[in-house]
């Protein structure tokens, strides 16, 4: 792992314990209940996220509002990554999968953070090699860079010795939103599928008893 990129996590990670919503803490999953889990999600909520139009791999305009009454499950990343993105992605997908009908209840979405590059066709082409429902957003460079700052996303372009290495390092948080589009809390890179699953299904099950 690149220094620059330990560094960035670093800074995440500070930036997301200090918001609370840590998803992923010390202890074995199946010590906690369900109950404990949700105290963990609801508990020390910050301000994360924020409303967004942007254009879908079908070059369709999406915005958040599009998705009420569904989890989003938010990912920011590139297509031509070969660090963390396809691992987190193929994590996804597995949730998804492992989920089975309730899995409508969810909708993964893939947010580029090179925009310029990864234009919708780029997106169709890279969200089907994943799952049939994840969605591929982009935009405008701005409207990227605010939304990124309103998920506490950081990404910055490598220097690399050849132009063709360009890379961007990032953070790699999966950030799970409300039906109500609020946020609820982060998986941290490299979360399996199960543990999203056992994370998920609580929330699924709060939300049909209401
Ligand atoms: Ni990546």
């Amino acid at each position: 792992m690149r220094a620059r990129l330990v560094l960035a996590l670093g800074f995440a990670a500070g930036i997301a314990a200090a918001a609370g919503g840590w998803l992923y803490a010390g202890r074995e999953p199946a010590q906690r209940s369900a109950a404990e889990l949700m105290d963990i999600l609801m508990w020390n909520r910050e301000p994360v996220g924020g409303p967004f139009t942007l254009i879908d791999h079908d070059s369709m305009p999406r915005s958040d509002a599009d998705f009420r009454g569904r989890l989003m499950l938010i990912y920011f990343g590139f297509t031509y990554c070969s660090d963390v993105c396809p691992t987190d992605l193929q994590s996804i997908a597995g949730a998804m999968d492992k989920l089975g009908p309730a899995a409508e209840s969810v909708q993964p979405l893939f947010i580029t953070v090179d925009p310029e590059k990864d234009r919708p066709e780029q997106l169709k082409d890279y969200v089907r090699l994943f799952h049939p429902r994840l969605v591929g957003l982009t935009g405008e460079p701005r409207q990227i860079r605010k939304l990124t700052s309103a998920y506490k996303v950081y990404y910055a372009q490598t220097q690399p010795s050849k132009p063709t290495d360009r890379g961007i390092d990032h953070t790699g948080y999966m950030y799970l939103m409300g039906r109500d589009g609020r946020y609820l809390g982060f998986f941290p890179p490299g979360t399996s599928a199960d543990r999203m699953v056992e994370i998920i299904q609580p929330q699924l099950a709060a939300l049909s008893a209401r």
